[in-house]
């Protein structure tokens, strides 16, 4: 962990921002980090440039964060890049997001690797384009082997549909009696959505001043804290990750209990 702390220390932040790093560290970190990457529309309209400058100002962002969680010590890390609703944009704008994921891949793969970081997908596949899929296909199977962070990339995703899906998978089993309805309980019904692989988020955060979930992972998100910044995503930095983490850390998670001296 001291060599990937040296690594870091070499991309030139201040000292103040490496020392709240390691103090981070110190505690408990977030296994699971979501995060609503929202606002890019609106950074590109404050300096009247097409909303799709913002969207790749937001891909620009998405490197360093992923970087930084992964030296971190964080063991998932999924994003929110393209909703089921977002079908209904320009479509411009849609062809425009489906290709990031090839920029990005095309260029941050090596560093992926290197970095020994697990790039996965969820969302519906069918709708995908077959560039964006195999860019994301290739960049899974290249990184299949490596057993540090998961990059989930939430593309075409939707959490209603998830669950529905897994809703309709359960009913299946059991009209064909491979299960009984009472037996299906929390795990159960989580190894039926896309995130089974996963343990659920335990940080979510969302940029841009938006308070909402926009059908983001309604049911991993249960017990998740979650931290809203007025940043826009393409301005979220290292300071604002660890600004994020060290509110976190500060909340007492109590899952419906007491805290430990009221008990
Ligand atoms: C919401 O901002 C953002 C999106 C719909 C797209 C998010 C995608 C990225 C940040 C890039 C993804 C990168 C990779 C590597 C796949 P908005 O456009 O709704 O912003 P606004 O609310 O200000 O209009």
């Amino acid at each position: 962990m001291l060599d990937k702390m040296k690594l870091w220390k070499s991309t030139k932040e201040p000292d103040t921002l490496d020392d709240r790093i390691i103090e981070c560290m110190k505690y408990q970190m977030p296994n699971h980090i979501a995060i609503i990457m929202d606002g890019n529309g609106r950074w590109a309209n404050k300096r009247a440039m097409p909303r799709v400058a913002g969207h790749h100002e937001g891909m620009k962002a998405v490197r360093p964060i992923t970087r930084l969680a992964s030296r971190m010590g964080v063991q998932a890390l999924t994003l929110y890049a393209f909703s089921t609703e977002n079908w209904i944009r320009p479509k411009l704008e849609v062809d425009y997001l489906m290709k990031l994921p090839e920029e990005f891949l095309g260029t941050f793969l090596p560093e992926l690797i290197e970095e020994n970081v697990q790039v996965r997908m969820m969302g519906e596949r069918s709708q995908i384009p077959a560039h964006t899929l195999k860019a994301v296909e290739k960049a899974v199977k290249a990184t299949e082997q490596n057993n540090g962070m998961v990059l989930n990339f939430a593309l075409n995703y939707g959490s209603r549909s998830e669950i529905l899906n897994a809703v309709k998978s359960l009913a299946e089993q059991v009209q064909e009696g491979k299960l009984h309805a009472h037996e299906i309980d929390d795990a159960i019904f989580s190894s039926h959505l896309m995130t089974s692989h996963l343990n659920d988020p335990d940080l979510l955060i969302r940029t841009s001043g938006e308070i909402r979930l926009s059908n983001f992972m309604l049911w991993q998100l249960a017990y998740a804290e979650f931290w809203f910044t007025d940043v826009l995503w393409p301005d979220f930095s290292d300071a604002h990750l660890i600004e994020a983490i060290e509110g976190f850390q500060k909340r007492s998670r109590r899952y419906g209990g007491l805290k430990s001296e009221e008990s």
